[in-house]
């Protein structure tokens, strides 16, 4: 789906988030700096904006950070290099790995970000696991996603998404763009809190934004 969809990923991803997804990526980079990490993991970097994002931050705070974003898709992850070359940035690594079967050791990293990829992954158990197993202890995790509201309030506001977003697949005819709605939907994210529960992360925090339908969720090891 990522291969057929790389070229237009940046910009389709304005538009589907009507221009709020940097700013939502800016309050998440925000909480992953919170601690002063040196080393960061950004899991499912896609084209590497959150990445990119942590490595401005980390000039305009003064704070040295090791950024790397891994992702499997070889295509997405060759317009991040490309993005990052043009900015000169020379803290980020773009690496390809699988986010269910990451090749780092224990406790590798000070901090680690998802943004916008739960949904991609079949077993989020075993993310969750994977995840905790590379962050070191007290290490943070932070998660930036979208997904059907808890409150009432969201609900029209979401549906109206949804049907935005299942236009929109129609219209482009990509696999990527028709998968989203219904993934978007189907993702359940008080299933994901309990097994952020079960696998003992501390601290867990939620911060809602646009009616509920962004989130981000802050944990720590
Ligand atoms: C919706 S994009 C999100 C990209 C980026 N994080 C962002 O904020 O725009 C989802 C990404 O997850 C990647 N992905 C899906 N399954 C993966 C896995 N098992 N391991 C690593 N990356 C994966 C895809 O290749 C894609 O680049």
């Amino acid at each position: 789906m990522y291969s057929e969809a790389y070229e237009s990923y940046d910009s389709t991803n304005r538009i589907l988030s009507v221009f709020t997804d940097n700013m939502m990526r800016r309050k998440a980079a925000e909480e992953v700096i919170k601690k002063k990490p040196y080393k960061i993991l950004d899991i499912a970097t896609g084209t590497g904006d959150s990445a990119i994002l942590l490595s401005r931050l980390s000039v305009e705070k003064g704070i040295h950070m090791e950024i790397i974003g891994i992702d499997a898709n070889y295509n997405m992850l060759k317009i991040a290099r490309e993005k990052a070359n043009k900015e000169n940035i020379g803290n980020i690594k773009f690496v390809m790995g699988d986010a269910l079967n990451m090749k780092y050791e224990d406790n590798s990293f000070d901090a680690a970000i998802c943004s916008f990829a739960l949904k991609n992954f079949l077993d989020i158990d075993k993310f969750v696991r994977e995840v905790k197993r590379v962050i070191k202890k007290n290490g943070k995790f932070v998660v930036l996603d979208i997904s059907n509201p808890q409150k009432s309030i969201g609900k029209v506001p979401f549906y109206i998404y949804i049907a935005y977003m299942s236009i929109f697949g129609m219209l482009t005819g990509k696999k990527l763009y028709k998968w989203l709605p219904g993934s978007t939907s189907a993702f359940n994210r008080k299933e994901f809190i309990t097994i952020l529960r079960k696998n003992r992360l501390r601290n867990i925090r939620i911060r809602e934004f646009l009616f509920g339908i962004s989130y981000i969720i802050s944990c720590d090891k």
